[in-house]
């Protein structure tokens, strides 16, 4: 048994009372590798944001979920070399069994998401509240989910939104002892996330009616990622083909941030910002062939972008 407070990692119970209390929002950064990594921590030193490291089940099987592991216990020590300790948490990303979860708790994690939104509600219920009671044992805590998103996660894909119903988030929350809940108010994962021409906006009205329903609950957003248009640019200028790539605008996610919503999930604008870099490298030295000259400016600008969310989107810039 690993324990992550002896790795120096927190769980996000703390985190998320400042946030609620503070009116912003922590950021969740997915990782798969070193450059990605780097940039998250060298992000949130310099703007003094805490920060959750996110590992996905695919990330776990692209990079080893052991590199993982010690790659998030390095990041702690190197936050502290950078000059600035930061609340830094590790948290699992759309668990989807009961074993997963415990794997992760067993190996440094100081936090789990178990990802029930596709099982009827009782099942969701019943294996989220299993979840919870081996992780508190712990002292891990749990995200949950109620209502399925559009678009694709892993394996799973959904065509349409099902918006979170607010009249079973009491319940939920009463019945599994999670510690934050995710909803579905209109955002999805990936690029593409709205139709070209659209004024896309998210359900802040439902957001509100959860509230009123659970005052002060954690409340949790994926699938936050705004595909900003210059970047896209950027990418099609240097040879990518990334037709009608539309994300959530910032400023409603500001504010989302506000109100309860104090964990918002950002990865594919950071895939974005990285392929951008690597592009320009390739079309503008094509004799180039040291990873280090691509995924060095790669690592750069996915540092800008988190700095760029930390002070102007979620406002968790100065917070740590
Ligand atoms: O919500 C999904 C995250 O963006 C992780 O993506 O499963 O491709 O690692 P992944
Ligand atoms: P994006 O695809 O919008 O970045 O969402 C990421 C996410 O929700 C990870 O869980
Ligand atoms: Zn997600």
């Amino acid at each position: 048994m690993i324990k992550y407070k002896d790795i120096g990692l927190v769980n996000t119970r703390g985190m998320f009372a400042k946030a609620v209390a503070g009116g912003y929002a922590v950021p969740a950064y997915n990782f798969n590798n070193m450059e990605q990594l780097q940039a998250i921590i060298q992000a949130c030193v310099e703007t003094r944001s805490p920060v959750i490291l996110q590992v996905s089940s695919g990330a776990r099987k692209y990079a080893n979920q052991t590199l993982l592991r010690y790659m998030a216990e390095g990041a702690v020590q190197y936050s502290r070399e950078l000059g600035g300790e930061i609340p830094i948490c590790l948290h699992l990303d759309h668990g989807d069994t009961f074993e997963l979860c415990c794997d992760c708790i067993e190996t440094g994690f100081s936090s789990v998401m178990i990802d029930g939104s596709h099982l009827p509600y009782e099942e969701n219920v019943a294996l989220t509240a299993r979840v919870v009671e081996y992780a508190h044992r712990y002292d891990v805590t749990v995200e949950g989910e109620l209502g399925v998103l559009a678009g694709i996660e892993d394996d799973v894909s959904a065509e349409k939104h099902v918006y979170t119903q607010p009249a079973e988030v009491q319940d939920f929350v009463g019945r599994t002892g999670v510690d934050s809940l995710a909803i579905s108010i209109g955002t999805s994962h990936g690029a593409f996330k709205f139709k070209p021409g659209t004024n896309p906006k998210i359900r802040l009205d439902i957001l509100r009616e959860i509230e009123t329903r659970i005052p002060g609950f954690p409340i949790v957003l994926h699938g936050s990622s705004s595909v900003p248009q210059e970047i896209v640019a950027e990418i099609n200028k240097y040879g990518g083909q990334l037709k009608d790539a539309i994300g959530i605008g910032e400023d409603q996610l500001r504010e989302a941030a506000r109100s309860a919503v104090c964990k918002i999930n950002i990865d594919s604008d950071g895939r974005l910002a990285m392929t951008g870099a690597i592009r320009k490298v390739f079309i503008e030295k094509p004799a180039e062939f040291d990873p280090r000259k691509y995924l060095g400016p790669a690592r750069d600008a996915l540092k800008e972008l988190y700095k760029h969310k930390c002070i102007h989107v979620l406002g968790s810039a100065e917070q740590a």
